[in-house]
């Protein structure tokens, strides 16, 4: 049998971003199973999230040309999954970054350390002079880490997120290349 051979992106040797394989799919299911992520991510995020949600999920990246979507290693295993997606039309300079790790390793430092990777990776790997992202208000852990990274917040659209019925602020947070 073939061994897939699985690209890596970016890594500092403790946090490596590669692309996502099927052996990742059953802590994927894991980690994103959960309600605390799921609060912070838009409502195309599953909840609950099943493993035929994550194979679902495989199947689209597997179809993507570029890449977008991949997968978050610390250690040794996968953790989480970050993507970075270029815009369209007039918006076509800019990329739209978004990530989540399970909750058992929350607290570490891993997403600074990804969003870092992943920034530097997509300011030299796509012709874009601009990464944003829109975080709802309540999830301060999110924008620490994109204070940590660099990212100035930019504006407040307003009641702009209705999740689970109620209206939020969105924050929105960008980066240029320099
Ligand atoms: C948000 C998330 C990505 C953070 O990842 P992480 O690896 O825990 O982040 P880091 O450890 O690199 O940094 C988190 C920072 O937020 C701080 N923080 C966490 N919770 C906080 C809170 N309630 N109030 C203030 N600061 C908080 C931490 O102290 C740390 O800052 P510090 O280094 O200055 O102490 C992770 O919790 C997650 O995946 N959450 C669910 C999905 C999600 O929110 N995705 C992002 C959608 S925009």
């Amino acid at each position: 049998m073939q061994e897939e051979i699985i690209k890596i992106i970016a890594t500092d040797g403790q946090v490596v971003i590669r692309e996502i394989q099927d052996a990742d799919l059953s802590l994927m299911t894991l980690y994103a199973n959960n309600p605390k992520v799921a609060i912070n991510l838009r409502d195309a995020f599953p909840s609950p999230y099943t493993m035929d949600d994550a194979i679902r999920f495989k199947e689209a990246i597997d179809n993507q040309n570029p890449k977008t979507i991949f997968a978050i290693e610390y250690k040794g295993d996968y953790v989480g999954n970050i993507s970075l997606s270029p815009a369209s039309d007039v918006y076509r300079k800019s990329a739209e970054i978004g990530y989540f790790i399970g909750e058992p390793f929350w607290g570490k430092g891993i997403m600074t350390k990804a969003v870092n990777l992943i920034t530097e990776w997509g300011f030299k790997t796509f012709d874009i002079v601009r990464i944003y992202t829109g975080i709802f208000e309540y999830n301060i852990a999110s924008q620490r880490v994109l204070e940590k990274c660099g990212y100035t917040k930019e504006a407040v659209f307003r009641k702009s997120i209705c999740k689970n019925d109620k209206l939020y602020d969105e924050i929105r947070y960008s980066k240029l290349k320099e």
